[in-house]
């Protein structure tokens, strides 16, 4: 069995962020999204693995290189355009051949890995399992209608008036037959071929589709409210680990990790929280869920329940909260008159002010 990872595509609701960077390397506890999809499949046994990529190749690549690192051997498969899921599945068709293979969306996290749903799909053999979860926003997805005994009926991608509250989760198990339902679709109102119009042409034309719900946590990290609460769950999950200098007149407090090469000068850091090497803490105060990255000053604020990316300068700043602010940005308070707000903003930033 071989596992076909999705991290092409443009990430437009993390923009800017994903202006400069691809959305899968976008870190929750100073790790890219993408590092825990490859341990997941490497855990549940999968080791051929290919990843498609699109504009954001290189930065993949020199992330992912050959795969090693993750314990899996990896192939890379260039899509010329995000043309959709089926077309990411038709871009990969030599290299996949005749082979089972699961799909994972690069952008997608899953509580408790897919080993479980990797066996059920080699003991039971159906041509394609996909896994659901119930979610309040269900206009956001793919969604599945269930009949009376739990069977798939029908799947519909983002409808504005949704069947039920069961949204396709971005892990998907195939046989090689989804490639011909992948070649036989048309492209959806958006211009893609939806991965699932295909499986939607598999139950058509009478292929056993099974369906799982998944009960523990799943996150679809496109959003900034994602990708902070995948941050907060994943942060959860840390023990305390303190190799970085304390100075005397800070406090620690809780499961905090501090990485070596940072420095916590007259602060207070309360758990859970993570402060990647290289990075600097003065006179501040870090709150609950947040993860800071390396290299980044910080001085005179306080933060809480957000993401900062490497090489961020913050001073003065005051209170800042469900933010994430993207590589060697500089948010900073200045004696400059007149006072007044100075910005240099990225494409489609986003600024509150109390
Ligand atoms: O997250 C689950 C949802 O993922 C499902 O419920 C939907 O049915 C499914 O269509 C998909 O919806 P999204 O609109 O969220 O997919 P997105 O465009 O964000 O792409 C998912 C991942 O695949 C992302 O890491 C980018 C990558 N991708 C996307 C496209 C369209 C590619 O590699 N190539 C592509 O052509």
């Amino acid at each position: 069995m071989k596992a076909l990872v999705l991290a092409g595509g443009e990430g437009t609701r993390l923009r800017p962020i994903t202006h400069t960077s691809a959305k899968q390397l976008v870190p929750v506890a100073n790790r890219p999204i993408l590092d825990f999809g490859l341990e997941a499949i490497r855990d549940a046994g999968i080791t051929d693995v290919g990843i498609i990529v699109g504009g954001t190749h290189a930065e993949i690549e020199a992330h992912v290189g050959d795969g090693a690192r993750f314990g899996i051997r990896v192939t890379y498969l260039h899509q010329p355009a995000p043309l959709g899921l089926a077309h990411a599945v038709l871009t990969a068709a030599d290299w996949l051949a005749d082979d089972d293979f699961v799909m994972y969306l690069g952008d997608n996290l899953i509580a408790d890995g897919i080993t479980q749903f990797v066996r059920q799909f080699r003991e039971r053999r159906p041509t394609a399992q996909i896994l659901l979860a119930r979610v309040r926003d269900p206009e956001r997805f793919g969604v599945a209608e269930l009949d009376d005994t739990g069977h798939v009926v029908r799947l519909v991608e983002k409808p504005q008036h949704p069947p039920s509250d069961l949204a396709l989760v971005g892990v998907y198990l195939f046989s090689s037959r989804i490639t011909e339902a992948a070649r036989s679709i048309a492209p959806s109102q958006r211009g893609e071929l939806e991965i699932t119009d295909a499986i939607q042409w598999l139950i058509e034309h009478d292929e056993p589709v099974a369906s799982q719900i998944v009960t523990g946590w799943w996150k679809d990290t496109g959003k900034l409210d994602d990708l902070l609460e995948a941050n907060r769950i994943i942060l959860d999950t840390i023990d305390r680990r303190v190799d970085g200098d304390v100075d005397a007149d800070s406090d620690v407090q809780g499961r905090v990790v501090i990485e070596k090469g940072a420095r916590i000068v007259d602060s207070s850091v309360r758990g859970p929280a993570v402060i990647d090497s290289d990075t600097t803490l003065t006179r501040t105060f870090v709150g609950p869920y947040t993860s800071i990255g390396a290299g980044c000053t910080i001085v005179g604020s306080e933060l809480e329940h957000s993401v900062v990316l490497d090489g961020v300068t913050i001073q003065d700043i005051g209170r800042m909260e469900d933010s994430l602010v993207g590589r060697q940005a500089h948010v900073v308070r200045s004696e400059r008159r007149p006072r007044a707000h100075r910005f240099m903003l990225g494409d489609h930033s986003r600024v509150d002010l109390p």
